[in-house]
């Protein structure tokens, strides 16, 4: 039960709108079928245009409902399905990568004659979305699943019949603007609606399009069904205004949802409701608005009490505060908790808050595992092949071959993703060639293709190495018959009777141990030629080996010479491996393990660096020198002033930690050095300096461009989160700048300068006496609370990547005027919608404004004020990867010339405020979203 099996009384679908809904682009882009409808019409109580089915399908037959109860032209007629061991699929447009939202609903309305109510199986591509079980036949029944659509198309199944007939009554399709409901689980698991409940609803009715531009279906909180809602805390009462309210976050819920709410006067809200499929990993959303004027002396602060998440549950909500202002959306989510099927929530308030606490509305999402679709490969040759035959019932079974059930001429694997290993089409009119792409088909065990018309040469099939069984009898083939068939390695029966091959039959088929049918090919020749046959492979066999001797010859040859050059060069590393055995016979020790740091005698380094001539940088470590070491390695050379007897400790834990720390994107430490009162740390030279040089620090660099600042981004992230989970004991890096990004040659990042990280403790909690780190980057609550976590790090980081974005520092009166640092100069823009206004002028032109949006609002969530609310490395890592992908990937969003244009800046910027922030304008907003009367 839960809201999708829904038990939805058919009236709350049915929502009466005063307002005339205005028509918003998007409406152009639903698609709402209504199956079984025989005309095509616009829907006058939503404006939205609903399609017949009828030519979507094949399948089926239309079914009209006995009862005219149904207002709702939608639930005149449903469309019913034969009770077979078929599927019947819907496919629906999508445009790769975007998410959407597919719902389907089921309205019964019996006609009195059936033994059983229906019951049967919904399947989204190969995916078991859910068990549709008709219990009432007057009620609604709604599932609902947000996608992100792996191509450029969904399959909407159903199947599998337990008892009555499959059918559907209406499919939904509605596209979410860009990074709406995005989770880090995308790739993996869809999330099917499980609650979204708008709480304070000033009736029965559900809140729909035009309410919602995205058309989410918000049910209110009087639907007195069984088991929704109840248990509900005394002194709860329901609060409303007409006010409007900023909802400008990150799902843009509508702002009538948030114009009501509850509030628990006894200090207490709680719920309790059934949650289909559960328990179950879940998203989960509050959305919180202050929408009562509280006096100066009043507050309202709570907390969640049940269920109790430690993350979440210690966390104070104090709406305002948190949302910046009344009268605005706060909106946190839980990304991914565990919740039962019975779900019990409630939040207290605290001691000291005078108010209670309220709630406007929640929507909980059960993550539903991804299954694999059939191979992409297989199901392309698959589909060449139901295009030699358009419109034969074959061709047009519909949806995935393999999955849920099985295309009635093709077998397949249950590997994931499957692969097809079976393909019988005998008899079935085929025309042409036999495919070359079938070749791709590696999985293939057996192959009908016998009495079709195919004509021509067998194509090259020497790719199918599991073939057992071919069938190509009864052709018109062609051609001769080529060598790879004796080299197929499970080949047992191949049968090519009545066709036209000619030539010599390959002496291995008919000698092996394979089924071999070549009857009545007149051209072909066998027996008679073979002494003849014979003598060519005797001479061809002859002739194999003197090449062979030939090739072998000459391989011996070259080797040699190559062996030589080798040696000819090997000076340089050997000139290394002496350097290496002079440093350790200086330590008087063994020679370290290769990629450890080694102790490095002062004179050495001395001479490397000419006597510290060349300064480079100043880290907090100390001053920082260019060297170049014997075997021409260059090295950075940092050296500590302070030589305190604590800091002489501290100095050979972080040496003999930071030999054990090894990545790609960390700067490697070469070597050590603890000699006449003076620490010295000798790393990897990094040719291209630092990352703040080359974004604003110095005019020898020419601007990054974005995929370079997408690629240090993630290189540097990727260094970040190994300190935080590779290593053990984890470390905290605490001083994440721009100016500890080093790059190399390649201009690939590296993290610097975490010599003097502290290693996390094992209570997790680390207090240290001073906060430190660098302004700018400081984590507000590190500075407030002196616990240094890893969060601190991300809070940095995405100072870091605020300045990639802009190409600014992250203080300067300059650039920021009265706020100062970027990070509030940032999220204001961000708030305003304005993303443009961030973005360094260097880097406009041919970007993709989603990749750059995706990272603005990565960055925005790890400067939360709050360590819990921001995401974790690994978090900001798929997020960076994401926009990678947006980048290089062919989807055209707003890209092309110049997004953010630097002319016309101010009409462009808002058109583009308002597609970018996926929001409708606030002006559309105001019109279309007030409160109507009822
Ligand atoms: C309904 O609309 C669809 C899509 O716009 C169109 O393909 C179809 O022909 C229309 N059907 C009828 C019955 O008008
Ligand atoms: C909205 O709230 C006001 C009090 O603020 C109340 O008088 C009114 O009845 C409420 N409206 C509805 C429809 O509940
Ligand atoms: C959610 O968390 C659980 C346990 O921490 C984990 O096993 C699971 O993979 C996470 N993600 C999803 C989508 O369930
Ligand atoms: C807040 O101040 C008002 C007067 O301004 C007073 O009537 C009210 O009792 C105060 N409330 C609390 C909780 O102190
Ligand atoms: C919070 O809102 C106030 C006015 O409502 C504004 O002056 C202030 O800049 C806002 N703070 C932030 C961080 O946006
Ligand atoms: C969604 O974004 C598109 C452009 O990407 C815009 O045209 C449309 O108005 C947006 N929809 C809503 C409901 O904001």
């Amino acid at each position: 039960m839960g809201l999708c099996s829904v038990q939805l009384a058919v009236t709350c679908l049915f929502i009466v709108v005063v307002v005339v809904p205005h028509v918003l682009s998007q409406v152009t882009e639903f698609t709402s079928v209504d199956c079984g409808g025989s005309s095509n019409y616009t829907d006058p109580r939503t404006g939205l245009r609903w399609i017949s089915d009828s030519e979507i399908i094949k399948h089926g037959k239309p079914v009209t409902l006995s009862s005219t109860n149904w207002n709702s032209m939608q639930y005149r007629r449903r469309r019913d399905f034969p009770t077979d061991n078929k599927k019947y699929c819907y496919r629906l447009s999508t445009k790769e990568r975007r998410r959407y939202i597919v719902r389907t609903t089921f309205l019964y309305g019996s006609l009195g004659n059936e033994e059983a109510y229906p019951k049967f199986q919904l399947y989204l591509d190969a995916t078991k979305w859910a068990t549709v079980t008709i219990e009432e036949v007057s009620r609604v029944y709604v599932k609902e699943l947000i996608v992100r659509a792996t191509s450029s198309y969904v399959d909407v199944c159903v199947c599998c019949a337990i008892t009555g007939s499959p059918f559907m009554s209406t499919l939904e399709l509605r596209p979410l603007n860009l990074s709406m409901y995005a989770t880090d689980y995308e790739d993996n698991f869809f999330l099917k609606v499980a609650a979204r409940v708008n709480f304070g609803a000033l009736s029965m009715d559900a809140l729909r399009y035009p309410d919602d531009p995205y058309d989410r279906i918000w049910e209110s909180d009087v639907n007195r069904r069984p088991n929704f809602l109840v248990g509900v805390a005394p002194g709860t009462t329901r609060i409303n205004t007409s006010k409007s309210i900023n909802t400008l976050t990150r799902e843009y819920p509508p702002m009538k949802v948030m114009q009501t709410a509850v509030v628990g006067t006894q200090g207490l809200i709680s719920y309790r409701l059934n949650l289909e499929d559960f328990p179950a990993n879940a998203r989960a959303y509050a959305y919180f608005a202050e929408i009562e004027d509280l006096s100066a002396n009043e507050t309202r602060k709570f907390k969640l009490a049940q269920p109790y998440f430690p993350d979440y549950s210690n966390a104070v909500v104090n709406i305002a505060e948190n949302a910046n202002g009344s009268y605005t959306l706060y909106e946190p989510s839980y990304m991914n908790v565990t919740l039962d099927f019975v779900l019990t929530f409630s939040f207290g308030k605290t001691k000291d808050s005078t108010r209670g606490p309220l709630l406007n509305a929640i929507e909980v999402s059960k993550y539903l595992q991804i299954s694999s679709k059939t191979d992409r490969s297989d199901v392309s040759v698959l589909d060449a092949l139901c295009s030699m035959s358009p419109d034969s019932d074959w061709a047009n079974e519909g949806g995935d071959p393999c999955i849920p059930v099985l295309w009635s001429w093709v077998n397949c694997s249950s590997t994931s993703p499957p692969r097809v290993t079976k393909i019988v089409l005998s008899r079935k009119n085929l025309r042409g060639e036999v495919l070359a792409e079938i070749n791709y088909m590696e999985a293939l065990t057996e192959l009908w293709l016998d009495g079709n018309g195919l004509t021509g040469n067998l194509p090259d099939l020497s790719k199918l190495v599991n073939l057992k069984i071919m069938h190509l009898e009864n052709n018109q083939l062609s051609g001769s018959l080529p060598p790879y068939l004796v080299h197929l390695p499970n080949l047992q029966e191949l049968y090519i009777e009545n066709n036209s091959f000619r030539g010599t039959i390959p002496s291995g088929l008919l000698k092996g141990n394979v089924l071999f049918k070549y009857n009545n090919n007149p051209k072909l020749r066998n027996e008679a030629q073979r002494k003849h046959f014979k003598l060519i492979l005797g001479i061809s066999i002859a002739a194999v080996a003197i090449l062979l001797l030939l090739l072998g010859g000459s391989l011996g040859l070259l080797c040699a010479l190559r062996k030589k050059k080798r040696a000819d060069k090997g000076d340089s590393t050997g000139t290394k491996k002496k350097g290496l055995v002079a440093y350790s016979a200086v330590r008087g020790g063994h020679l370290l393990d290769e990629g450890v740091a080694y102790f490095i005698p002062l004179p050495v380094l001395e001479a490397a660096t000419d006597n510290f001539s060349k300064r480079v940088g100043k880290g907090s470590f100390g001053s920082v020198y260019y060297g170049r070491m014997k075997d021409g390695k260059e090295v950075a050379v940092k050296i500590t002033a302070d030589t305190s007897s604590h800091l002489n400790r501290q100095f050979v834990t972080e040496v003999a930690l930071l030999s054990r720390i090894h990545h790609r994107n960390l700067v490697p430490l070469i070597g050590y050095c603890e000699e006449a009162d003076r620490r010295i740390l000798v790393y990897e030279y990094m040719h291209n300096g630092t990352l703040g040089d080359h974004l604003y620090g110095s005019n020898d660099y020419k601007p990054l461009d974005w995929p370079t600042r997408l690629q240090i981004a993630q290189d540097a992230a990727k260094g970040l989160e190994y300190l935080h989970t590779g290593c053990n004991p984890s470390i905290i890096h605490s001083d994440v700048k721009s100016s500890n990004i080093l790059l190399d040659i390649n201009m690939r990042a590296k993290v610097s300068d975490f010599g003097l990280s502290r290693q996390t403790e094992e209570d997790l909690t680390h207090v240290s006496s001073v906060a430190k780190g660098t302004v700018g980057y400081l984590d507000p609550e590190y500075y407030a609370s002196q616990q240094l976590t890893e969060k601190s790090d991300v809070y940095s980081f995405g100072v870091v990547l605020f300045e990639l974005l802009s190409g600014k520092k992250p203080v300067s009166v300059e650039d920021f005027g009265p706020q100062l640092n970027i990070v509030h100069w940032a999220r204001a823009l961000i708030r305003k919608g304005d993303v443009c206004g961030i973005i360094d002028p260097c880097i406009l032109g041919n970007v993709k404004i989603e990749s750059i949006w995706r990272v603005a609002e990565v960055a925005n969530q790890c400067v939360e004020q709050r360590g819990y609310c921001r995401p974790r490395m690994q978090e900001v890592i798929v997020a960076i990867q994401d926009a990678v992908r947006i980048e290089r990937g062919n989807e055209n969003g707003m890209n092309s010339s110049s997004p953010c244009g630097s002319k016309a800046q101010s009409s462009s910027r808002k058109t583009l405020l308002t597609s970018f922030l996926e929001i409708e304008s606030p002006d559309i907003s105001r019109n279309s979203l007030a409160p109507a009367a009822r």
